[in-house]
């Protein structure tokens, strides 16, 4: 794969790289194996149709390899994905036999920090008025994207507990603020503002508390959206932007946060599109392989009983076929799921009585059923 070249445009944009496209598929835990069969299944479908180069390499990387074995993201992996993978396509991490987290710590976070995939890319579109939950909502009131950073904040895990266990126990955990950091993930926000026809771009942080970290983000939003005329900038403390977001999500546009904001706000986005069954997210670094995965988790409860919506882990695959330079393609993945949703043929959380599989058939169905008609 050749040096990743500067970024021009950030948020999805073809990463062909050489055919075959190789992908990983790392479909995790819980209903991440539910939903990651259904996003095989579909990109299976669209491969035909479109007679595209991919070739799904599918590694079981999940918890109970990981209590067997006690591996986590095994050495070289992220070489391998860097130089042979167009793309890696995620399920979900998460079990209940693993308390800290540490398979999924080690391998989701380890692709995002190892591949340096600064910019966490993830869209709020509501597919059908009816889903959202607030009253008078329109498709067109809830569109907007969040580019979350991706590599540092409070994720680093930096930080130690100090006479741990007794009364007078210390846990420090830092957030770590880069220059570099922070204005790329601006810089990523206006960029795709710019090239989207976006007007605004809304930066949330906690600069009234957080005096040191987050003025570096006031200060760098001022000098990187300097370089952006035609596009406005908005900033909101997070604790209103959450407000806002429930009372007028129609005022988002672009929205740009840290890590921990970031990630918390786009739970809160989901909800307004329906509900996490539904919710689509790109880790990115434009020109490099990048990982996708839906924003919701392994819903244990949910695991194995056909109840998981695989829909967000289909726009997910979307995303990415997008970003392998497959449009049409990703187009029809994402017209089949609005489809469906406007036809009431759903999981139970959206309200249908459909399965997980169902719902994974009837996009592969309508992929295929564009060979004969189309
Ligand atoms: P979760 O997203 O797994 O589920 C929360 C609730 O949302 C579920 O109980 C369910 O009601 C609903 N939901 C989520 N996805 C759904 C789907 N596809 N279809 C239908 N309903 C869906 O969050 P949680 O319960 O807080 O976390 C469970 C585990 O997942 C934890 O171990 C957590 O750390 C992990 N997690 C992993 C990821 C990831 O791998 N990217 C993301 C979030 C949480
Ligand atoms: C997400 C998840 C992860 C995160 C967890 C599982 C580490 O909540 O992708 O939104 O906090 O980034
Ligand atoms: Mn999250």
């Amino acid at each position: 794969m050749s040096e990743p070249s500067p970024a021009v445009e950030s948020g999805p944009q073809p990463h062909p790289g050489n055919p075959p496209q190789k992908i990983a598929i790392i479909a995790g835990d819980g209903i991440g194996k539910d939903v990651t069969a259904e996003a095989v299944k579909v990109l299976d479908a669209a491969a035909e149709r479109w007679s595209l180069p991919l070739e799904l390499v599918h590694l079981p990387w999940d918890a109970d390899r990981y209590l067997e074995t006690g591996e986590t993201l095994p050495e070289g992996a992220l070489e391998d994905f860097r130089d042979h993978y167009a793309a890696i396509f995620i399920g979900a991490y998460g079990d209940p036999r693993v308390p800290d987290m540490k398979h999924a710590a080690d391998i989701l976070l380890g692709i995002r920090f190892g591949l340096d995939l600064y910019v966490n890319f993830r869209p709020v579109t509501l597919y059908d008025t009816r889903l959202c939950p607030l009253k008078g909502k329109s498709e067109a009131d809830v569109d907007f994207v969040v580019f979350r950073e991706n590599t540092e904040g409070a994720y680093v895990g930096i930080g130690g507990i100090f006479k741990r266990g007794t009364a007078d126990e210390v846990a420090v955990q830092e957030e770590i603020n880069t220059r570099k950091g922070v204005e790329r993930i601006l810089r990523a926000a206006f960029e795709y503002a710019a090239a989207h026809g976006r007007r605004e771009v809304c930066m949330v942080d906690k600069s009234n508390v957080l005096r040191h970290g987050h003025d570096l983000w006031q200060r760098a939003f001022a000098e990187v959206g300097e370089e952006f005329p035609g596009i406005d900038r908005r900033h909101l403390y997070v604790d209103a932007a959450a407000m806002q977001m429930v009372r007028k999500p129609e005022t988002f546009d672009v929205v740009v946060a840290n890590n921990m904001f970031g990630d918390i706000l786009t739970d809160l986005g989901a909800a307004l599109q329906g509900g996490l069954g539904l919710a689509a997210s790109a880790n990115l670094h434009p020109g490099r392989t990048s990982m996708f995965e839906p924003v919701h988790g392994s819903a244990p409860k949910y695991a194995g009983t056909g109840r998981a919506n695989p829909m967000g882990a289909l726009v997910t695959a979307a995303l990415m076929l997008e970003n392998l330079g497959h449009a049409e393609a990703a187009a029809a993945i994402e017209d089949a799921v609005r489809e469906l949703i406007h036809h009431d043929r759903t999981t139970p959380d959206l309200g249908g009585s459909l399965t997980t599989a169902e719902v994974g058939d009837a996009v592969a169905d309508q992929l295929t059923a564009a060979v004969h008609h189309g």
